[in-house]
């Protein structure tokens, strides 16, 4: 029997995760005793803060080792209805809060609560690799909208209104973004928020960066906007880009009951409850001292201003100042044609195959992210690494 007999269509259709794939690639290589240097990792390279730390080793101890409530143990739940309040100015109940292993997963549960057969997402492009599949996986219809890296990648309430058809349902909004670190100013959220109002349409919002923004950009949330907006936003985040907690796996989601409802349902038939003692470790993450963050998103500022001056340094390399996250998106097709390590490349996926084979550099090629002019480097990595990284990358184009 061939594979293809053997797999649904929806798994036959699939598409692995790109960015998973090269930092597992760089990994191996990396434990065959090569020494590269990966961009391509989408997490923190600090460890947990050790007060979140202890309070997961003290669940442990204390015997908290069985199934929790489906949709999150009451204290997390209040701790996250506490930090939004504290954060972006929206109150939510309990009720409105969902705790799921991982915000990929809190997505994929808000994007498969609302899609349904042909209904369209519009997602702003390049976009983060894992949510067309999501869309797709709903049997719904992404709406690429493209923005242009000379306006940082952001985009207008008008950029969205004319991706507006009879079948949208909703906007997939991720600000600051991965991979283009943009952040949209507040005046334009507000613009958004409206449009979304008079087009009577939902907004997954993910706010898994809220707390990494540089420079003078400040995080607005668009559930915030208006009391619309409030009911009608799935709003995202999670402990892993703020806290380092990428492995621990704990992202919540906030909306409207109904919605949260039939998301925890989808949980509880699938995957039942995120981990309780990473579920412990996120209630002293959200209650706790705040200034870990703020050391972490100052270093993050740093290392930004660093990797964006390398690589605005490097003949045929282009790279907008991003406003949040920690990834930057040059534009490498300056260097279109050019031969490389031995492979002539015309394509990111071609640059990074040399970068990698030939330099010892990973970022990943633009392709992941619907874009066949840039790569993306993570800076969450130490300067020595980027000054290495960027070097290394400067020799291997100007020679
Ligand atoms: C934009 C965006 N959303 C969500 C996630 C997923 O976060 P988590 O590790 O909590 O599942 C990531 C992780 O890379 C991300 O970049």
């Amino acid at each position: 029997m061939s594979v293809k007999t053997v797999l649904s269509r929806r798994a036959a259709e699939g598409q692995p995760s790109m960015t998973i794939a090269i930092t597992a690639k760089a990994k191996q290589l990396k434990a065959e005793g090569k020494d590269i240097v990966s961009f391509a990792a989408g997490e923190p390279d600090f460890k947990t803060p050790a007060h979140i730390c202890e309070a997961g080793i003290k669940a442990i101890r204390d015997g908290l080792h069985g199934y929790l409530p489906n949709p999150g143990m009451p204290a997390l739940r209040e701790a996250v209805c506490a930090r939004f309040t504290a954060d972006i100015g929206v109150t939510y109940k309990p009720a409105q809060i969902l705790v799921s292993p991982g915000a990929k997963f809190s997505l994929y549960l808000a994007i498969l609560s609302l899609i349904d057969q042909g209904d369209e997402a519009i997602l702003p492009a390049p976009y983060w690799v894992s949510y067309p599949e999501m869309v797709r996986l709903a049997e719904g219809k992404t709406v690429y909208m493209e923005t242009s890296e000379k306006n940082g990648f952001a985009f207008t309430a008008d950029d969205i209104a004319a991706s507006i058809t009879a079948n949208t349902k909703l906007l997939i909004l991720t600000s600051p973004s991965n991979p283009t670190g943009a952040v949209l100013p507040p005046a334009e959220i507000e613009k958004i928020g409206k449009l979304l109002e008079k087009k009577n349409l939902w907004c997954i919002s993910d706010e898994i960066y809220d707390k990494l923004v540089y420079g003078g950009n400040v995080h607005k949330s668009i559930a915030s906007v208006s009391d619309y907006c409030r009911d009608h936003t799935i709003v995202i985040n999670g402990c892993s880009k703020a806290y380092a907690m990428t492995g621990w796996r704990i992202g919540y989601a906030a909306g409207p009951v109904e919605v949260i409802k039939a998301m925890a349902d989808i949980q509880s038939q699938s995957t039942t409850n995120a981990c309780s003692i990473a579920q412990a470790a996120a209630v002293a993450a959200l209650n706790g001292p705040q200034e870990c963050v703020e050391e972490m998103r100052k270093e993050f500022a740093m290392r930004r201003e660093l990797i964006v001056d390398m690589l605005n340094d490097i003949d045929g390399v282009t790279c907008a100042t991003p406003g949040g996250a920690f990834y930057a998106l040059p534009n490498i097709s300056g260097v279109f044609g050019q031969t490389m390590c031995g492979v002539k490349v015309n394509t990111p996926m071609d640059f990074c195959n040399a970068a990698l084979d030939g330099a010892l550099v990973a970022p990943v090629p633009g392709e992941a992210f619907g874009t066949d002019k840039h790569i993306r480097l993570s800076y969450a990595t130490s300067r020595a690494q980027i000054e290495e990284g960027c070097q290394r990358l400067k020799k291997m184009i100007e020679g």
